[in-house]
């Protein structure tokens, strides 16, 4: 087993000449259980690769403390830490065969022949490498990208680690190599049931890979949950923001109460888009009437008020279609509120030929998120 518990860990890099001090990682406090597959996602800079690091043992720790199973590792010696890390740069062994590149490291630790046999040909049949054709004896230069990638995880898993961390190991794949080496490795985490960290920038990635993600920005951490929980409830508008493509629709309004009913208005506009609020939404909003709030809301819970039979009066606008774009099994249509640019997918392969036409769509408002407009917190 191995459970990797992370606590307040901080990583300042220092300035070089004249240069201020860098904050690469702030109060990163998080757990790595046992055989979870964990995600770091967040965009370029945001600290995910120095925290890997630190974890591996390959980057000074400034403050904080890392624990695997129980043991502090701050000043172990990654070599001593029995963790296996898989890079975007993978470099194999040029001159060794693919099952020389994969025993290397066994061999320098004296393990015996036939247990690294034993090894190696598990690894590589896990890892399809014997079937179809068994690439074994051959060298790194006559692998496409993705074997050389499969490799490269098999050398990871030959030495059987507590846990393996992955920084970005698809990175260099083709798109649709990465789709399929994405599937291989969810297949891998089933039939290993190992612990796994794994970094990357891509939210699909993110999603489809993770027991859990953990969302970075600036250094820190913005929110720690199951891919679905990061989807429908995001701690934060930057979380809304970074999870899911098209992006979250956000508008700015104000709450106000008429009668017994609580609208939300959207601000900077003589026509406004009016959404009357009902339920536990309602009850949230009674806490902020008079103030202004940022309304969320995911583009598949827009719809085109045509397709619905009974569309709710009081959560339906009117809107510009500005742009259509068919993706295949949908269409992603662009908005114009007069105060907002908002996308809305629907469920249609055929574009209709609406754009420059205002027409009605209406809200899901049972899906929809508020924040602060201030921290950018959900309420
Ligand atoms: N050796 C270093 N010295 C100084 N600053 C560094 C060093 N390594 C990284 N940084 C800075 O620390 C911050 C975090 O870097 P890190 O490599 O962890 O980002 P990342 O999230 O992995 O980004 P990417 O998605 O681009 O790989 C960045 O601002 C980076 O410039
Ligand atoms: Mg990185």
């Amino acid at each position: 087993m191995a459970e990797i518990v992370i606590d307040n860990l901080r990583k300042v890099y220092p300035g070089a000449k004249g240069q201020p001090d860098k904050v690469a990682v702030e109060g990163a406090s998080f757990t790595i259980h046992d055989k979870e597959f964990l995600v770091l996602v967040g965009p370029s800079g945001c600290g995910k690769t120095t925290t890997l690091r630190m974890i591996a043992g390959l980057e000074d720790i400034t403050s904080g403390s890392i624990r695997l199973d129980g043991r502090l590792i701050n000043d172990v010696a990654p070599k001593d830490r029995d963790l296996a890390m898989v890079f975007q740069n993978y470099a194999l062994y040029p001159h060794m065969t693919v099952y020389r590149n994969m025993a290397y490291a066994l061999e320098l630790r004296r393990v015996p022949k036939d247990d690294i046999r034993r090894r190696v040909e598990n690894a590589a049949k896990l890892l399809g490498l014997l079937e179809p054709d068994n690439l074994l004896e051959r060298k790194p230069k006559a692998l496409s990208g993705g074997q050389r990638q499969r490799v490269a995880l098999g050398r990871a898993i030959v030495r059987e680690p507590k846990a393996f961390l992955f920084d970005e190991p698809l990175s260099n794949l083709d798109a649709k190599m990465r789709v399929e080496t994405r599937a291989e490795l969810s297949r891998l985490h089933h039939a290993l049931q190992a612990t796994m960290v794994y970094v990357t920038h891509d939210q699909v990635e993110a999603m489809t890979l993770a027991d859990r993600i953990v969302v970075m920005n600036g250094g820190r951490i913005q929110q720690i949950a199951p891919p679905l929980e990061v989807y429908h409830r995001p701690a934060n508008l930057f979380v809304a923001g970074f999870i899911g493509s098209p992006r979250m629709n956000t508008i700015t309004g104000t709450v106000t109460g008429e009668g017994d009913r609580v609208i939300f208005t959207e601000k900077g506009t003589d026509h406004p888009i009016r959404l009357a609020m009902r339920g536990d939404l309602a009850r949230l909003l009674e806490k902020h009437l008079g103030q202004e709030v940022i309304l969320g809301l995911r583009p598949e819970h827009l719809a085109d008020a045509r397709d619905l039979t009974d569309p709710d009066p009081g959560a339906t606008f009117e809107a510009r279609v500005d742009v259509v774009e068919p993706v295949g099994a949908e269409t992603w249509v662009y908005l114009r509120s007069s105060a907002h640019q908002l996308i809305a997918r629907v469920p249609h392969a055929e574009p209709r030929t609406d754009i420059g036409h205002t027409l009605h769509f209406t809200a899901d408002l049972s899906r929809a998120r508020f924040f602060h407009p201030g921290t950018g917190e959900s309420l």
